[in-house]
């Protein structure tokens, strides 16, 4: 038996106070972080307060952050958290109102679901099945991944976004938004593909940065399903929004000058049509954008004209190139998405 060091956030809502406490607690091989949370509450502090259920990595209760990530603390052992003797920090989950210590109001996360409505809407001009409704298993193996989310909420307090955007319906309900697009049982997969692209805070607002794919403790990937959403949107014909525009006036500013072109891209994004048809919505979009295009130009940031109009030929040549090898790439991809698509069409349009 060992001793380990953790060092835990605390919170008291009754002082309004937040600090570190440390604890030393005796640790066998294979004893989890919540095993020694469990310890230290029922041998040296019972005010710890932390979430708690299955200890089984099933209810998703017990996420935490450990050394400032955020896991299941009962599927985390204190052997593969504590490295070279450092002591183990554990803290809230981040994003989220803390209550008291470890526990954090989830109320926010858990709306998220009701704003994306994340429930099965069967075809209304079908009897409902006498047993369940069912699926074939070619259908589910596309989004099965998806479908093992266990509402911990790992993912949404380390997603980059929902840490700036209250709005941000976040990595696990647009993961559970992907599973009901891609189910063919489900008859609302256009209402749902317009609202994910055209909502605040929809598909559209994930920069990408992976956090809730390394986050998710049951390996659902949100982010796969986000991008796999936004190919479905597009594909579906919602293009006429702000992240498509933005994405095409990203893609053509490199395309045609070899770097991005911050000057335009906020044009673009807002819509060069909208704008020039005097819509005022577009035109206070870009007004937001002031603040940020005067500290671009004070640093610099901004193509010069001689970039603008064709410096750097040689490397743009380059840059055309994998342009090209990426294209070439999504044409074979759409040759195998293809097949499916189609058995997906057959299986719901026989509904
Ligand atoms: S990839 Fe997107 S959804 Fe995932 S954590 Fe980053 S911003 Fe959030
Ligand atoms: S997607 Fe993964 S990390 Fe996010 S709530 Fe579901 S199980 Fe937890
Ligand atoms: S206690 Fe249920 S997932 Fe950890």
């Amino acid at each position: 038996m060992a001793q380990q060091e953790f060092i835990i956030q605390r919170y008291n809502p009754d002082t309004d106070e937040s600090y570190e406490e440390s604890f030393n607690v005796d640790v066998q091989p294979g004893q989890t972080v919540l095993d020694s949370l469990n310890a230290i509450k029922w041998e040296q502090d019972g005010t710890l307060s932390f979430r708690m259920s299955c200890r089984h990595a099933i209810c998703g209760s017990c996420a935490m952050k450990v050394n400032g990530q955020s896991m299941l603390s009962c599927q985390t052992q204190v052997d593969a958290a504590a490295e070279r003797g450092d002591p183990i920090r554990v803290g809230p989950q981040g994003n989220q109102h803390v209550i008291k210590d470890l526990v954090v109001d989830v109320e926010k996360f858990l709306l998220q679901f009701e704003r994306a409505e994340t429930w099965l809407e069967p075809y209304e001009d079908q009897d409902p099945p006498e047993r369940e409704y069912r699926q074939k298993v070619e259908e589910f193996d596309h989004w099965s991944h998806a479908s093992t989310c266990i509402h911990c909420g790992a993912c949404y307090s380390d997603c980059t976004v929902a840490a700036v955007d209250e709005n941000f319906l976040g990595p696990a309900a647009l993961a559970k938004a992907y599973r009901f697009v891609m189910d063919s049982r489900d008859s609302k997969r256009e209402e749902r593909l317009q609202f994910l692209s055209e909502e605040q805070g929809g598909i559209w607002d994930c920069t990408r940065c992976y956090m809730c794919v390394q986050a998710c403790p049951k390996d659902v990937l949100p982010m796969d399903a986000i991008m796999e959403l936004r190919t479905l949107a597009i594909e579906a014909g919602h293009v006429n929004n702000h992240g498509v525009r933005h994405h095409k006036g990203f893609m053509s500013g490199v395309r045609k000058r070899g770097r991005l072109d911050e000057m335009m891209l906020p044009v673009q994004s807002v819509g060069i049509g909208r704008l020039l048809t005097g819509n005022l919505a577009a035109h206070k979009e870009m007004m937001d954008y002031t603040p940020g295009a005067i500290r671009l130009l004070k640093s610099r940031k901004l193509l010069t004209i001689a970039q603008r109009h064709g410096a750097n030929a040689e490397g743009r040549e380059q840059i055309e190139r994998i342009f090209e090898e990426v294209e070439a790439e999504k044409h074979h991809h759409d040759v195998d998405a293809e097949a499916f698509g189609a058995e997906f069409e057959t299986a719901i349009g026989g509904h």
